[in-house]
C-alpha cells in the first residue's frame, strides 16, 4: 500500500519509522570515498555479456524430467522476437486495466472467489462468509508452480499450474475492513467477533489451481483438491535458531516451537527446490500493546525490542481484533504482559516475536506444515531473491526490510547447492537444509560504488557488546535483526521493497520505493541525510499544492557480489531513478525518463524466467494526480554502465553538501517502456509467468482504496468499481484480483 492516504484513515503501519539508531551512515560513506577504487571504470563490466540474446543459464544442471523435477531453472531461450516490441501505453487515470495493442488482460481470481465445490458463489455485498474457503483480500506477491496433465509437479507445464498468492491486508478505515461488511462494519471498540472472523480469514496465502480451458481461456479451478488457504488460524512451525528459544514462548506454544498464522504477506520468492517463500511485512500493527506495559515488563530489554519494531506501549492495533471476546483467538492479538509466569507461557507478551519472517510453504502439498525460517531474520519482509544456484557453492537469498530508513539483508546458506535438490523427495526437508543453517548479513554502502555485507553474529563484538540491547544468543540476533543491524552501522535505505536476480549477470536489483524522511538537514532522529546509495532529497508538488518532501518517487539500486553468493564485498549503482519526465534532469530525473517511461514508487520487481524481461511495478501515492499505478518492462544493463554524478545541496549550517552517486546508463525507448496501467486507487503487484512466457499473471491490489467508509452503501461513490466494470463477478464493490495477460497472436509477453 502506498504511503499517502486520506487523513481519516488509521495511522499508516506499513511505513513506520522506528529506526532512530544513530548510525553514522554518511560519515562512513565519506571515509570510503577516499579509498575509491576503479571498479566502476571498466573493471566490473568487462566480462558481462550483452543481454538476452546470448544469455544462457547453466547453473544447477537440473534434471530434464519434467514430471519429477519440481523446479529446475527455466532457461531463457534466445528470443527470435524483438523484446519490448510493443507500443508503450500512456499514463492513465481510467478505472480500467490498460495494456498495449495486441494484448489482452483478463480477470481470473478475485477477493471472495470460492475455493471448494461446495462454497457459495461470492455475492460481493458484504453478506458473504466462509472466507477460509475463499480468495483472500489484497492479492500481492505470487509464484507459479506448474502441474502436469496428471496433476504432479512439472517444471515445463504451461497450461496448468498452481498460483500461490499472498493476501497482504484489507481496505480499511477506522478499524473496519468496510467492503467485507454489509453496513461497512464497526468503527469503535469492541468489535463484533463475526467481523473479526472474516477479517482474520482474508489475510494469509491462497494456493489455487489455474488452467487453460478447452476453449483456450485461462480460468481458476473452484473444485480443485489442490486449492488451499493459509489464514490466521493455520498452525505453522517455527524453524531455525529461534525455534524453542525463550523469546518464542507463548500460551499457544509453551515450547516456543509453533505459532498460528502468517500475516501481512507481501513479496514472495520461489526456492530452487520448488517451494514458496512468503514475506511477512507490516505484521506489527495488528497487535495492541496497552499503556503501562513497559512497567509490567519491568522495563526489560523486550521493551527496547518492541519499540524498535514499532510497538511502543499504548500502540493501538489496526483492526482491534483483540476485542472480539475472551477466546484465545482474539486474546492472541494482545501483546501485553498480563500473566504471572516468568517465561510468557500464560499470555502473548512474546507473540510479536513469532511474526516477521520469511515463511516457506509447499504449494504442492497442503498436508505439510509451513515453516517460519527464523534464520533469515525478523523484520518487515518483502520478497526473497535467490542467487543463481551454482553446484558446490552456497546459496544466497537477498531481502529488504520495508520501512523508512531500514536495511537490505543477505542470507548465505551453510549447505552447498546440490543439483539433485532441484527435485527433492521432500521439499520442506530441502528447506531445512538450505534455510536453517548459515549466516545473515546486512548491507553497508560506500560512496565509491563499493559496499560490504556485515555478518549479524553474536560473535561480532559490535553486536555482543552493543550498549543498546543485551543480545543473549544467536536466536536473539535473528529475532532482533534490526537491532543487530543498528549495532554494526548498516546503511539506512529509502524503504527497500522487492529484490530480484538478473538471470544473465546475476546482479541483484532492489526497489527503494520512496522515503518521506530523507532530509538535507535532518531535524529529528527519524530523519536521515542523503547518502550515495540514497542520494536524492527534493520537493515534488502533487495536484496544485500538496508538497511531498524527501525522495517521493524512489529508485532502483543494483549490486554485484564480487566473488559470488558468499561474497562479503560488492559493487553497486542506481539502475533507475523514479521521476516525472518533466522534472529537473540535474537533480530529480537523473535517469532522463521520458513520458513513455516515467514512474514513481517502484515496488514489485521480477525478471521473467522465459524472456529475461525485468518487470517493474508501482505502489504509488505521489504521482497519482497524473496516473494510476503501473507496470513497466525493462532490459537493464549492468552495474557500472553509467557514470558518477555529484548532487549538491545547500545547508543553513555546515555549508554545501556534496553527495556522489552512480547513475546507471539512461534507458532508451527500446530498453524501458510502460506496459500496463491499473484501475483507480490500486497498486500493481505480483509477477508470475508460465515457462513458455505466453501467460503473465499479475495482481491488482486494493482498487478503490480511496473510497470513504461512509459511502459503502452507494456504489456511485466508490472511487473504483473494478473488476465488476470489467465484467467480472457480482456486485459493484471493488475487489483485489489476479489478471492473466496474453498476447493476441499467441506470442510471449513483452515482445
Ligand atoms: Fe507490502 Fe512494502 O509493500
Ligand atoms: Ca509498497
Ligand atoms: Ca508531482
Ligand atoms: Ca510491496
Amino acid at each position: 500500500m502506498n504511503f499517502l492516504r486520506p487523513p481519516t484513515r488509521q495511522p499508516r503501519i506499513d511505513d513506520e519509522d522506528s529506526n532512530t539508531s544513530p548510525n553514522t551512515h554518511f560519515a562512513s560513506v565519506l571515509d570510503a570515498r577516499l579509498q575509491r577504487r576503479s571498479l566502476l571504470r571498466g573493471g566490473v563490466g568487462g566480462a558481462a555479456t550483452a543481454l538476452f540474446g546470448s544469455l544462457a543459464l547453466t547453473a544447477c544442471g537440473g534434471s530434464d524430467d519434467a514430471e519429477a523435477a519440481t523446479n529446475p531453472p527455466v532457461t531463457p531461450t534466445t528470443p527470435t522476437e524483438k523484446l519490448l516490441g510493443f507500443t508503450p501505453v500512456a499514463k492513465s487515470r481510467a478505472d480500467s486495466v490498460v495494456v498495449p495493442t495486441g494484448y489482452t488482460a483478463s480477470v481470473i481470481y478475485a477477493l471472495g472467489d470460492p475455493l471448494t465445490a461446495s462454497t457459495a458463489a461470492y455475492k460481493n455485498d458484504g453478506t458473504d462468509t466462509d472466507y477460509a474457503n475463499r480468495a483472500g483480500d489484497h492479492h500481492d506477491g505470487m509464484e507459479w508452480f506448474g502441474l502436469s496433465a496428471s496433476g504432479t509437479p512439472s517444471s515445463t507445464a504451461a497450461d496448468r499450474g498452481l498460483l500461490a498468492i499472498n493476501h497482504e491486508a484489507t481496505t480499511d478505515e477506522k478499524l473496519s475492513s468496510f467492503f467485507l461488511h454489509a453496513d461497512g462494519g464497526t468503527s469503535v471498540l469492541p468489535r463484533p467477533a463475526a467481523e473479526i472472523d472474516k477479517e482474520t480469514a482474508i489475510h494469509g496465502v491462497s494456493v489455487v489451481e489455474v488452467r487453460k480451458n478447452t476453449s483456450g481461456k485461462w480460468e481458476y479451478v473452484q473444485s480443485s483438491s489442490l486449492n488451499f488457504r493459509l489464514t490466521q488460524d493455520t498452525e505453522i512451525e517455527l524453524s531455525g535458531p529461534a525455534r524453542g528459544d525463550g523469546l518464542m514462548i507463548t500460551k499457544y506454544s509453551p515450547t516456543g516451537t509453533l505459532t498460528r498464522g502468517t500475516l501481512n504477506n507481501c513479496g514472495t520468492g520461489k526456492t530452487p527446490w520448488g517451494t514458496l517463500l512468503t514475506g511477512e511485512e507490516n505484521w506489527a500493527g495488528y497487535f495492541t500493546r496497552p499503556a503501562g506495559d513497559d512497567a509490567a515488563r519491568g522495563n526489560d530489554k523486550s521493551v527496547v525490542s518492541l519499540k524498535r519494531y514499532g510497538r511502543a506501549e499504548g500502540a493501538a492495533s489496526r483492526h482491534g481484533w483483540e476485542t472480539g471476546g475472551t477466546e484465545d483467538k482474539y486474546q492472541r492479538w494482545n501483546n501485553a504482559r498480563s500473566g504471572t509466569s516468568n517465561d510468557g507461557s500464560d499470555d502473548y507478551r512474546n507473540v510479536a516475536n513469532t511474526m516477521g519472517y520469511i515463511v516457506e510453504v509447499d504449494a504442492y502439498d497442503k498436508s505439510r506444515k509451513a515453516r517460519k525460517r527464523t534464520a533469515l531474520g525478523r523484520f518487515a519482509h518483502e520478497s526473497a531473491a535467490f542467487s543463481k544456484p551454482v553446484a558446490g557453492q552456497p546459496l544466497a537469498v537477498y531481502m529488504g526490510d520495508d520501512a523508512r530508513n531500514e536495511y537490505i539483508y543477505k542470507w548465505v546458506s551453510a549447505a552447498h547447492w546440490d543439483a539433485a535438490d532441484a527435485s527433492p523427495a521432500n521439499r520442506m526437508a530441502a528447506g531445512d537444509k538450505y534455510l536453517d543453517a548459515g549466516k545473515l548479513f546486512v548491507a553497508k554502502f560506500a560512496s565509491d560504488g563499493t559496499g560490504q555485507w556485515i555478518e549479524l553474529s553474536i560473535t561480532n563484538p559490535a553486536i555482543a557488546g552493543y550498549a543498546g540491547y543485551a543480545f543473549a544468543n544467536q536466536a536473539d540476533v535473528m529475532v532482533n535483526a534490526r537491532v543487530a543491524a543498528d549495532a554494526v552501522g548498516a546503511t539506512k535505505m529509502d524503504r527497500p521493497e522487492w529484490c530480484a536476480t538478473h538471470p544473465g549477470t546475476g546482479e541483484v536489483y532492489f526497489t527503494l520505493t520512496n522515503n518521506s524522511n530523507r532530509r538535507v538537514e535532518p531535524s529529528s532522529s527519524s530523519q536521515v541525510a542523503p547518502d550515495s546509495a540514497n542520494p536524492r532529497v527534493y520537493t515534488d508538488i502533487k495536484g496544485t499544492s500538496s508538497s511531498q518532501v524527501g525522495n517521493p518517487n524512489g529508485h532502483i539500486l543494483r549490486l554485484r557480489d564480487t566473488t559470488g553468493a558468499a561474497s562479503t564485498a560488492f559493487t553497486w549503482d542506481v539502475y533507475l531513478f523514479g521521476a516525472e519526465s518533466s522534472a529537473s534532469p540535474s537533480g530529480i530525473n537523473l535517469s532522463s525518463l521520458t513520458a513513455d517511461q516515467d514512474f514513481s514508487s517502484p515496488d514489485g520487481l521480477a525478471f521473467a524466467p522465459s524472456t529475461g524481461i525485468c518487470w517493474i511495478q508501482t505502489d504509488d501515492g505521489a504521482y497519482t494526480d497524473v496516473t494510476n499505478c503501473m507496470m513497466l518492462a525493462a532490459l537493464p544493463g549492468q552495474v557500472g554502465d553509467g557514470s558518477k554524478k555529484t548532487l549538491s545541496y545547500s545547508r543553513t549550517t555546515g555549508g554545501a553538501l556534496a553527495v556522489d552517486t552512480f547513475v546507471g546508463k539512461a534507458p532508451t525507448a527500446d530498453t524501458l517502456k510502460r506496459f500496463l496501467v491499473g484501475p483507480v486507487g490500486c497498486e500493481i503487484t505480483g509477477i508470475a509467468e508460465t515457462p513458455d512466457g505466453k501467460a503473465l499473471f499479475i495482481n491488482i491490489q486494493h482498487p478503490g482504496e480511496t473510497t470513504a467508509m461512509s459511502n459503502v452503501a452507494d456504489p456511485s461513490k466508490y472511487t473504483s468499481q473494478w473488476p465488476a466494470n470489467a465484467g467480472y463477478g457480482a456486485g459493484k464493490r471493488p475487489r483485489s484480483a489476479t489478471l492473466v495477460i496474453t498476447k493476441n497472436d499467441g506470442g510471449r509477453i513483452g515482445t
